[in-house]
């Protein structure tokens, strides 16, 4: 993309809006607009990032073997009253009727409509296990939305519901739900925690939030500093092993971790006084393990090996999509703009263009850009006509990890400068190496084939 054609509403005033860091930084980079209280347009920037969560989030439920579709976001009101939630989810579901008097909502969740679809469907345990997932918008009339999409009204979520014969299958898709969830959050470059959460009404231990330490986060977390040292990393996965899928939870959820909802002093004061640790979180996700409320309330009952009829076994998992991108920014910023992780930057690398008009910069960077396009990255290309200083200040405010500087006085000497946005360092080198570097770094993440040189 030439930014000269594109569209990037920045701003260059602190919006007075903004109580955090991640929505004052969304809103100056022209990512988001706010057209009612905690509903979004996503502009052209915001929605690329929001594309590439989505795509990581693809990749891992797929990976995991998860299946994904798609169910609308207005629900009949009937579905709901099968389950008793149309009267218990209160002034958070958005209702609506339309003109031929029949009740409907905005879906703020859908384990009711899934449910609905496994029992038209679904008959026989032999079709079992069976996980479906989709990527929708959701609707929760929050009585005060805040920190701009953080926590919105409307917002996009991944759920998946499992359907499993037995307690120990679905605890199986449980673990493969955690393992997928730690994945995708750390090639979003965060490190998100599993604490264990409350399973309110219903109880139970199976429930795990994900959680991002953020100052700014809405949760009061409390843990053992050892949990921080795990990360997930690029070991292999077989998601069919029921015994490895159960070491990872165990491992990453053994060392106390929790929200101030589950939280235990007496159990906390025995871990070693130096290791606690009570910091706020930003709740990403979670995972739950619920048993047989809604196949039982709705009918979703499967015929056995031995001609029996039994309800499934479900649970249901969420990642909060438009929420991560708040989560991202406040993990990764600093007082000039955003840092983008690799792993989800609009764009992957920027172009500046020191002396647009002049012939040999102008062409140097057109040949720059079209080689790193030709190598499958998503290049960002400042061919406006502006002052260097403020070409600069908005690469570091939309934050691409990488930005290669072309001027007059370093191609004299067949040179560029490849800097990186987190460290600040930059590097001279010819603008072959330069491109070559930037193939590298991304190569990992977009299986690109780095040519030899
Ligand atoms: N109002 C919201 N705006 C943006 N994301 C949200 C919102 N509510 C929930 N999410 C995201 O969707 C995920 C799954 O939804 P879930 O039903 O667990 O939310 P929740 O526990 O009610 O969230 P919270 O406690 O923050 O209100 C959450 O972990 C969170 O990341
Ligand atoms: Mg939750």
């Amino acid at each position: 993309m030439r930014l000269s054609r594109y569209f990037l509403p920045v701003l260059k005033e602190d919006p007075k809006e903004a109580q955090i860091v991640s929505h004052r930084l969304m809103l100056r980079a022209g990512m988001i607009k706010q057209q009612a209280a905690g509903i979004y347009s996503w502009l052209p920037l915001g929605f690329k990032v929001l594309k590439r969560i989505e795509q990581i989030v693809h990749e891992e439920q797929q990976r995991a073997g998860h299946i994904p579709m798609l169910m609308p976001t207005l629900q009949p009101a009937d579905l709901w009253r099968e389950s008793g939630r149309y009267d218990d989810y209160g002034e958070e579901m958005l209702r609506v009727t339309d003109r031929h008097k029949r009740d409907l909502l905005y879906g703020p969740t859908n384990e009711e409509m899934i449910t609905d679809i496994f029992r038209a469907h679904v008959n026989s345990y032999k079709d079992l296990p069976l996980t479906l997932y989709h990527i929708q918008w959701k609707f929760r009339d929050e009585i005060r939305p805040r920190f701009g999409v953080m926590r919105g009204r409307e917002f996009l979520m991944k759920d998946g519901y499992n359907f499993d014969l037995t307690k120990e299958d679905a605890l199986h898709a449980y673990n493969r739900h955690l393992v997928s969830y730690l994945r995708s959050y750390e090639r979003m470059g965060l490190q998100a925690i599993p604490m264990r959460a409350d399973g309110g009404p219903i109880g139970g231990d199976y429930t795990h939030e994900f959680l991002v330490l953020a100052e700014t986060g809405e949760s009061e977390v409390f843990y053992d500093s050892q949990i921080t040292d795990l990360t997930f990393g690029d070991r292999q996965i077989d998601y069919d092993d029921v015994a490895e899928c159960q070491a990872v939870l165990e491992e990453f959820t053994s060392r106390y971790a929790r929200t101030d909802e589950t939280h235990d002093q007496e159990v906390f004061d025995q871990i070693p006084e130096e290791r606690r640790r009570t910091a706020r979180g930003i709740e990403v996700g979670q995972i739950f393990y619920f048993g047989t409320k809604y196949s039982e309330a709705m009918g979703a009952t499967v015929r056995t090996s031995d001609s029996t009829q039994v309800p499934v076994h479900m649970g249901s998992h969420g990642i909060g999509v438009s929420r991560l991108l708040g989560a991202i920014i406040e993990a990764n910023h600093d007082d000039k703009g955003i840092i983008w992780p690799e792993g989800v930057t609009p764009f992957h690398v920027g172009i500046v263009n020191l002396k647009q008009g002049d012939n040999s910069t102008d062409s140097a960077c057109q040949a720059i850009y079209a080689e790193l396009q030709h190598r499958g990255l998503d290049p960002l290309y400042d061919d406006r006509d502006e002052r260097a200083g403020a070409k600069f200040a908005s690469m570091d405010l939309i934050g691409l990890p990488w930005r290669i500087t072309v001027g007059p006085r370093g191609l004299t000497n067949n040179k560029v400068e490849l800097t990186c946005r987190r460290t600040g360092q930059s590097e001279e080198l010819s603008p072959a190496d330069a491109i070559h570097r930037v193939a590298q770094i991304y190569q990992p993440m977009l299986g690109l084939t780095v040519q030899d040189r």
